[in-house]
């Protein structure tokens, strides 16, 4: 009787005192980006998206304030990874795992993110099997075979019979010189040559001198965004005067992306692209979220689709805190992000219910000046691109 009368009210503070507690907490996202080192550009581009998310929507949702814990990878590195999520998870125990700008990164966490029934939101990194390595993980970016396969269509489509490829010797880059191939060749074009750069330090000299002795119509390539690599590529392929031979660039958006377009100089105009975002793309999105970036990153420092990535991410973590009642459990909120629609400054997406990637436009755009100034303006489009790499 004496135990029982003390337990009651006890058992009644314990159960008014813990739902005070957690919506005081604040909802922790831990954010896994290259801060550092060769690749520095893709974390800065993905934290000021992020950061130009809050600042334009408020730093708390579902009474509950919204908390960014960054960590960077310094590069290409799986273990540094695999070791911030494992701490991210055990010493700050956050809500929410994001960010990821390179795969090799994205893959060593999809382990821990099953283990800890982590949602995991993919900001950028781009190799199609990532969201096969964990039920948790979900990508608002894009898949490289998305955005190739549109790109081989099109190059048919425009006379385009023989193609030398180059990439990346890495996930996306393989994803990109595999379904260029097939989708290239099935539709009657000729690969003539294949070279596959290393993702650190590449050298593009002997290659493109290679590729100019083919004589290929043209040459697709993939390079990571964000990076010095299409610059340099840029200027080899006009120092080696492969435009001059007749040979035309084709590529993903990575290469030409908004953010080192205007320190390519000319040599990029008239390139054509695939890609899902464009700073030129029209829309009320994309005027929201350009105002926003600027506030953050500083007037006429252009964002690029990593940016959009860190932006749209937030997005969805909004929104499953919002559905959540800021509650928020693993399992639950996959349920809210599969089949998510986000209108995303590049056009809506949804997240595909069954393979938790992006089912998005992609568009064809050509580099062309507007005002003085380099842009992607965006000429076709393809709606509602699933992944074909899967
Ligand atoms: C990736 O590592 O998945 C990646 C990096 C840069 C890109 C695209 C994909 O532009």
């Amino acid at each position: 009787m004496f135990i029982r009368i003390l337990g009651a009210p006890l058992l009644a503070v314990a159960c008014l005192a813990a739902p005070m507690a957690a919506a005081e907490e604040p909802i922790k996202v831990g954010m896994i980006l290259e801060m550092s080192g060769p690749f520095a550009d893709l974390g800065r581009q993905i934290l000021n998206g992020a950061n130009a998310y809050i600042k334009a929507h408020g730093d708390k949702v579902a009474g509950r304030q919204i908390e960014l814990i960054v960590k960077d990878t310094t590069g290409a590195s799986p273990d540094v990874a695999k070791r911030l999520a494992q701490e991210l998870i055990t010493n700050d125990n956050v809500d929410f795992l994001a960010g990821f700008g390179l795969t090799p990164n994205a893959l060593a966490v999809a382990p821990l993110a099953t283990e800890a029934h982590k949602p995991t939101i993919i900001m950028n990194a781009a190799t199609s099997v990532i969201t096969t390595r964990s039920p948790y993980i979900a990508r608002v970016s894009m898949t490289l075979p998305q955005v190739t396969a549109p790109l081989a269509t099109w190059a048919i489509k425009s006379g385009i019979k023989s193609v030398y490829t180059l990439v990346s010797d890495y996930g996306p880059g393989i994803d990109a010189e595999t379904t260029f191939k097939k989708t290239f060749t099935e539709a009657g074009g000729k690969i003539v040559g294949s070279v596959r750069v290393p993702l650190r330090n590449p050298e593009f000299a002997p290659f493109l001198q290679r590729i100019k002795d083919a004589r290929p119509q043209a040459v697709f390539i993939f390079l990571p965004g964000s990076s010095e690599q299409p610059v340099a590529f840029m200027k080899g392929f006009a120092e080696r005067e492969l435009n001059k031979a007749g040979i035309r660039l084709i590529a993903t958006g990575d290469v030409t992306e908004d953010g080192v377009l205007e320190a390519m100089g000319e040599t990029p105009l008239g390139v054509v692209t695939t890609h899902h975002y464009s700073v030129a793309h029209e829309g009320a999105q994309n005027r929201a979220f350009l105002k926003a970036y600027a506030e953050i990153a500083g007037p006429g420092v252009r964002p690029n689709f990593m940016a959009v990535g860190g932006w749209d991410g937030m997005a969805a973590i909004y929104e499953v805190a919002r559905r959540l009642n800021g509650q928020i459990d693993g399992d639950k909120a996959m349920e809210v992000l599969k089949g998510l629609r986000i209108d995303s400054p590049r056009g809506p997406l949804v997240i595909d219910p069954e393979t938790r990637d992006p089912i998005q436009t992609v568009y064809v755009r050509r580099v062309q000046k507007v005002n003085g100034k380099p842009y992607n303006v965006e000429f076709e489009q393809i709606p509602d691109v699933k992944d074909p790499g899967k």
